[in-house]
C-alpha cells in the first residue's frame, strides 16, 4: 500500500460525552464490530463515580485502565481506526481538551432521556477551538426519552450547531422498533434481546413500499413516511463538506447497548469523517502527506510501575512515516532521539512497531525528556500549536511538610506537572509555589503520587483566586514596568511565561483598566 493510501485509510477520533451517556458502551461495540475484541465487557469503563472521588485505589485503578485503554486500533472495512478515550470525570477535562487536539474528529454521545448536559457543552467548545468535525449519537432510544424533534432542537440551541439527522427512529422506549437510516435509505429492526452483532438489515429501497406496513405496522409505516417527508423538507441536503469544516452535526439515534444504530453510525463515520488533515506549527502548515516525518507529545502516562521510572509518551504522527530505527529531533530540547522500542495501540495490546503513519498514535519510551507539547520532526525546527494551557478553576499553595525531602518533592511536583497533572505557577517572589486545577480531585491525586512514587508529602493551603493570566506586551519595556509594579503576583508556568495571578474579577478589571497597553489571556497560546 502507498503512503498516500496509508494516510486516506485513517481515521483518528475520540468519543466524548457527559458521564453515564454511553460512552464507554459504544466503544465497546465499535470495537466489536472491528474484531477488535470477541466479547461485550472487555472494555472497563474509565470512569471514576462520585462516591469514590476519595478512593485512592479507584484512582490508581483508573490509571491502570486507562494506559490499557488510552488508545484503540482496529480495522473495519479496510479503514484503520484509532479510537482515543477521553476521560469523562470533569475533573479530568483539561486531559480531555488535550486528547482532542491529537483528534481529526469527535463523536459526541446524548443521552436521549437527559439530553445536551453541562460537560457535553463544555466539550463542544473545546471542538469549536479547532473546527473539528462532530458526529452526534443520541443513545438509549429504548427509554422513554424526549421527542425526537425537541432533542435536535435542543442540540442546536445548546450546542450552538446545526444538526442533520442521518438516521430517524421508528417509536422510542417499549416500543422502539429500530432507526431508518436516512443516508443508506434502509431499515435496520431492533431486537432488544440481542446482544450480539446482527446482520438483519432489511433494505427498504423505497420507503412508500407497501411492505413497510408488514414490517412495522401501518400506524408506524405512515409516521415514519411523514417524519421522513418532514427531514428532508425542514433540513437541507447533507453535504460533507459543511460537516468537515465544523459548521453541520449529522445526528444518529440507537442504543448503544442493544447494539442499535451502531452499525449505521460506523458505515456512515468511515465514509464522511476526516483521514488526517495539515496541521498549523509556530513556522508554517504541515500536510501529512510530506515526506519527514513530525508529530507532537499530547498524553504522558508516568510511574506505572514504581520500580522502574519509566513514562510513556503518546504521540500523534503528523506527517512522514516514523520509523523505529531513525533518530528524530526533539525540537524544544535540539536533541536528537531513537524510539527504538516504540508501541502501537491495537485494540487493548500494546506491541512494537517498525513503522507508523499519520493519524498514528504511537507510545514512546522516555525517562524525563518529553513533555505534553513537544514535538518531533525530522530536523525541521517546528513546534506545534493547539495545546494551550487553560487557566485553572482551584488555586492552592504548596506547602512541604518534610524538610529532609525536599528534593524529592520538587521533582515530584515536575513530574507531575509534566504528565499534565494540574498546572504549576511559581511566584516570582519567594519562590511560592501555587497548584492549579480544574477539580478537586486532582489535589488528592497528587498528594497520593507524591507520597506512594517520590516519598515526599506536602499540604495544600487554598487560596482565593480568580483566574491565571497568561501576559503579553507589544512593548518590551511597558511589560517590564507592569511585572515591576505588580512584583507580588506575577508568577510563571512550566515553560517560564509570565502569569498574573488574579485574586478577583473586579480586580483584574481595575488593573486591565489601569494598564491597557498589557494583554490578558485565559489560555496559555495567544496570537
Ligand atoms: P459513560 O462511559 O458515558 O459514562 O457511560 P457507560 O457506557 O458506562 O453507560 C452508562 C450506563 O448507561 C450503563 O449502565 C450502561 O449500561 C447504560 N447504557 C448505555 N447505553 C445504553 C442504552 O442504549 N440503553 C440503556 N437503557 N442503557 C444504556 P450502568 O447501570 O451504569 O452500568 P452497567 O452495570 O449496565 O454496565
Amino acid at each position: 500500500m502507498s503512503f498516500e493510501q496509508e494516510i486516506n485509510k485513517r481515521r483518528t477520533f475520540g468519543i466524548i460525552s457527559h458521564p453515564d451517556a454511553g460512552k464507554t458502551t459504544l466503544t465497546e461495540k465499535l470495537l466489536l464490530f472491528g474484531g477488535a475484541i470477541k466479547t461485550a465487557g472487555a472494555v472497563k469503563s474509565n470512569k471514576i463515580k462520585d462516591h469514590a472521588k476519595s478512593d485512592f485505589m479507584e484512582i490508581e485503578k483508573q490509571r491502570g485502565i486507562s494506559v490499557a485503554t488510552s488508545v484503540m486500533g482496529f480495522e473495519y472495512k479496510d479503514v484503520k481506526i484509532n479510537l482515543l478515550d477521553t476521560p469523562g470525570h470533569k475533573d479530568f477535562a483539561e486531559d480531555t481538551y488535550r486528547t482532542l487536539t491529537a483528534v481529526d474528529s469527535v463523536v459526541m454521545v446524548i443521552d436521549c432521556v437527559k439530553g445536551v448536559e453541562e460537560q457535553t457543552q463544555k466539550l463542544m467548545e473545546v471542538c469549536r477551538m479547532r473546527n473539528t468535525p462532530v458526529i452526534c449519537f443520541i443513545n438509549k432510544l429504548d427509554r422513554e426519552g424526549q421527542d425526537p424533534y425537541d432533542l435536535l432542537d435542543e442540540v442546536e440551541s445548546k450546542l450552538n450547531i446545526k444538526v442533520r439527522p442521518l438516521s430517524w427512529p421508528i417509536n422510542m422506549g417499549k416500543s422502539f422498533k429500530g432507526v431508518y437510516s436516512l443516508y443508506d435509505k434502509d431499515l435496520i429492526l431492533f431486537q432488544a434481546s440481542r446482544r450480539e452483532l446482527n446482520n438483519d438489515t432489511l433494505k427498504v429501497e423505497d420507503i412508500n413500499d407497501p411492505e413497510l406496513e408488514n414490517i412495522i405496522g401501518e400506524n408506524d409505516a405512515d409516521q415514519l413516511r411523514e417524519d421522513v417527508d418532514l427531514i428532508e423538507s425542514v433540513y437541507s441536503d447533507f453535504n460533507v463538506q459543511d460537516y468537515l469544516d465544523g459548521k453541520v452535526a449529522p445526528v444518529f439515534f440507537g442504543s448503544a447497548v442493544n447494539n442499535f444504530g451502531v452499525r449505521e453510525l460506523l458505515d456512515t463515520f468511515i465514509r464522511i469523517a476526516p483521514n488526517p488533515k495539515p496541521r498549523e506549527t509556530d513556522l508554517r502548515e504541515v500536510s501529512p502527506f510530506e515526506s519527514k516525518f513530525t508529530g507532537f507529545v499530547f498524553k504522558i502516562h508516568a510511574n506505572m510501575d514504581p520500580k522502574h521510572r519509566n513514562r510513556i509518551a503518546f504521540l500523534r504522527i503528523c506527517s512522514g512515516k516514523f520509523e523505529r530505527t531513525k533518530a528524530y529531533t526533539h525540537v524544544r530540547q535540539d536533541k536528537k532521539f531513537k524510539f527504538s522500542n516504540a508501541t502501537a495501540f491495537m485494540a487493548q495490546q500494546k506491541e512494537t512497531i517498525d513503522e507508523a503513519f499519520p493519524g498514528d498514535i504511537i507510545g514512546l519510551y522516555d525517562t524525563g525528556n518529553l513533555k505534553i507539547g513537544d514535538t518531533l520532526t525530522d530536523g525541521e525546527k517546528a513546534t506545534y500549536k493547539g495545546i494551550p494551557s487553560f487557566s485553572p478553576e482551584i488555586f492552592k499553595e504548596v506547602i512541604n511538610k518534610d524538610a529532609m525531602k525536599t528534593k524529592q518533592l520538587e521533582k515530584g511536583l515536575k513530574q507531575l506537572m509534566e504528565e499534565g497533572v494540574a498546572q504549576m505557577f511559581v511566584y516570582e517572589m519567594g519562590s511560592r509555589k501555587v497548584i492549579g486545577t480544574v477539580g478537586a480531585l486532582q489535589f488528592e491525586v497528587i498528594q497520593h503520587r507524591l507520597k506512594h512514587e517520590y516519598g515526599a508529602t506536602c499540604d495544600f493551603v487554598p487560596l482565593n483566586m480568580y483566574k491565571a493570566c497568561w501576559i503579553s506586551c507589544d512593548d518590551r519595556k511597558k511589560l517590564d514596568e507592569f511585572v515591576k509594579s505588580k512584583y507580588r503576583h506575577i508568577a510563571q508556568d512550566k515553560d517560564g511565561k509570565l502569569v498574573f495571578m488574579a485574586e478577583t474579577r473586579a480586580w483584574l478589571q481595575m488593573v486591565q483598566d489601569n494598564f491597557p497597553d498589557i494583554n490578558f489571556h485565559f489560555t496559555s497560546e495567544f496570537e
